[in-house]
């Protein structure tokens, strides 16, 4: 690892070192804030939906609370007005009443006070609610596709509840809750000549959400959130930078020193191995020159072999020096006191001078 490193600072440098190692942390860092955008944004549609779902319940039970107190009284009384008509689909004797004042006064049944209440409601707040059913007795009770589907499940018993999301022609989003109305005994006085018994469900209530106001709140939740794991990108990113920058700049001043360091280390070793082997001939050469120098004195003469080991000394120098002007490779031989020294000979290419020569 430290090779690898000391290789690409020689040749690269601390910035393009860093950016070397910041395009990988870049990617990764990218695709970890890409994964947990989407893993947010799926989080915040869940938790959107159960929010509106929570809305929708609050909602049923509040409209269930209405009709079962107009069950309880068989319907109620209301004054017939141009809004207000007697329900063609009552069939009971005592629909219509008129006051002893002379005002004219019609049955409510719970289904037909919800549709006037959901219109209130949609007035106010463009919340609706929809009784359905499969089998209806008023036609503008027939429900869609979706209703229809979700209510055949509910009478095959695999749910109880239903929500789901649905995209207008605008573009706008509605959010819609299906629950099963079950006829309980109060309902029984109108809608056991239809055949229903007690706990049967005899259609459900859709309750539809626009959902405008909700996608702009979650939008802008959704916003926040991009933007602060953005920023908190953009930090990691200029401090892991700056980090990466500070150490591969340390690294490659250590790496020049180092090997300011080992090329003294050579040096040493060079003159070391110089030394040691240039010392032996030089000793016996001193030694013979002294001799020679006495002999010189007493007139006696210098013998042949004399001059052969003189001879001989000098060529052993020789080859040092070939050797030293040799080297093509850094060997070392442990030397005295744990000390190393340039292995001369298998430092140089000339391994065997003689056989060079
Ligand atoms: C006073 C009589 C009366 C009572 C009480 C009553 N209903 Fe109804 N219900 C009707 C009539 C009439 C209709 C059909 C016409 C309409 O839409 O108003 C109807 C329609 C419905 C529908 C819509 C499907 C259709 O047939 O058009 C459902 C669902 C329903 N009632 C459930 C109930 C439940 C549940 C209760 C008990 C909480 C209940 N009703 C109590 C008279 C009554």
């Amino acid at each position: 690892m430290k090779k690898f490193f000391a290789e690409i600072s020689r040749s690269a440098g601390p910035v393009r070192v860093t950016l070397m190692f910041l395009l990988p942390f870049l990617f990764a860092l990218t695709i970890f804030l890409f994964l947990l955008i989407a893993w947010e944004k799926k989080k915040m549609d869940e938790d959107q939906l159960s929010e509106l779902k929570e809305t929708a319940k609050a909602f049923f039970e509040l409209i269930m609370i209405t009709r079962i107190w107009n069950a309880q009284h068989g319907g109620v009384y209301v004054e017939v007005t141009p809004d207000t008509p007697p329900n063609p689909y009552l069939d009971i004797p005592d629909r219509d009443i008129v006051s002893v004042a002379g005002k004219k006064y019609t049955k409510i049944n719970p289904a037909y006070m919800t549709r006037q209440l959901s219109e209130i409601a949609n007035q106010r707040h463009g919340y609706k609610f929809h009784i359905v059913s499969l089998k209806p007795v008023n036609p503008y009770n027939v429900p869609d596709e979706w209703e229809r589907n979700t209510l055949k499940t509910f009478e095959r018993g695999i749910s109880s509840e239903s929500v789901t999301v649905f995209r207008g022609y605008d573009g706008s989003r509605v959010f819609k809750y299906l629950v099963p109305l079950r006829i309980e005994e109060p309902c029984l006085k109108c809608h056991s000549k239809h055949g229903y018994s007690y706990g049967d469900i005899k259609g459900g209530i859709d309750i539809s959400i626009p959902m405008e106001k909700s996608d702009l709140i979650h939008s802008m939740k959704l916003r926040r959130t991009v933007i602060s794991l953005l920023i908190v990108g953009a930090v990691s990113i200029v401090f892991v930078t700056a980090i990466t920058l500070y150490l591969s700049r340390r690294l490659s001043l250590e790496i020049e020193r180092n090997i300011e360091r080992e090329k003294l280390a050579a040096i040493v070793e060079l003159a070391g191995a110089t030394a040691h082997e240039m010392r032996q001939p030089m000793t016996v050469v001193y030694n013979l020159v002294a001799l020679l120098r006495e002999k010189f004195k007493d007139n006696e003469p210098v013998t042949k072999e004399e001059m052969d080991i003189f001879d001989d000394q000098c060529e052993r120098m020789n080859n040092i020096i070939q050797k030293m002007l040799n080297i093509t490779s850094y060997k070392t031989k442990d030397y005295i006191k744990g000390k190393k020294i340039i292995d001369l000979d298998e430092s140089s290419m000339t391994e065997d001078p003689d056989e060079k020569a």
